[in-house]
């Protein structure tokens, strides 16, 4: 049987709300599910926000469309202000895996990342989300004091060790990327 696509994902904080800040003054902000239709925004959006790998145009559809209940999208006014891609890793279904974060540069410093990472975690599951983890290259010092900001907010643990090295898993065309671990996440935090 065909279904119709919605052209908006289920809304987690439907009610008007605040980034935070000044600069967000008071335009509404909507944290949401990506839907299909979000792909290209999105895509787009990635290309703004260097250091960031540009992915495929298919795959942010299919991130968007496959990956929508661990990605979350940040509209203001009307237009994507910032998108998270993740997923949970079938072997560690306890853990959303950050493949990436991205705020528009007018939306930051607001706390909009983290929000929207918090919006990810916050969701109905049929188990809840205890560990968040991600890669960071050493040079990208706002990724670094974003996930250390967010898990002092989740009042978690923080490690990194290094994952994907330069030479060897990049041959020589890549930062080292270094896994970040945030958790566990105590159950009090789980849903707030
Ligand atoms: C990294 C990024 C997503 C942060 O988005 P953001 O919405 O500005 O982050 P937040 O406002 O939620 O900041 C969270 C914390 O990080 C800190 N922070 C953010 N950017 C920072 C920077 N450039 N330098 C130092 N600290 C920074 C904030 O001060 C805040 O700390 P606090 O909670 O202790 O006050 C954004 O800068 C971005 O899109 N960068 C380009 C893409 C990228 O590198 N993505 C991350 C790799 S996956």
């Amino acid at each position: 049987m065909q279904t119709q696509t919605p052209k908006a994902g289920p809304s987690e904080q439907i009610e008007p709300s605040h980034a935070g800040g000044s600069a967000s003054g008071d335009q509404a902000l909507e944290i949401r599910r990506p839907v299909a239709d979000d792909g290209l925004e999105v895509y787009r959006l990635i290309a703004d926000c260097p250091p960031l790998d540009p992915n495929s145009l298919y795959c942010n559809l299919l991130q968007c469309r496959d990956f929508a209940d661990t990605s979350a999208l940040a509209m203001l006014e009307g237009t994507v202000v910032g998108f998270v891609s993740g997923y949970a890793p079938p072997a560690r279904p306890d853990t959303l895996f950050v493949w990436q974060v991205a705020v528009r540069p007018a939306a930051r410093g607001l706390g909009l990342a983290k929000r929207v990472l918090r919006s990810i975690l916050t969701r109905p599951r049929p188990a809840p989300l205890r560990y968040v983890q991600a890669t960071v290259t050493a040079s990208n010092a706002a990724s670094w004091a974003m996930f250390r900001s967010l898990a002092d907010s989740l009042s978690a643990p923080f490690t990194s060790e290094l994952m994907f090295e330069r030479e060897r898993h990049f041959g020589g065309a890549h930062e080292s990327e270094h896994l970040v671990t945030i958790g566990p996440i105590p159950k009090e935090k789980e849903a707030t």
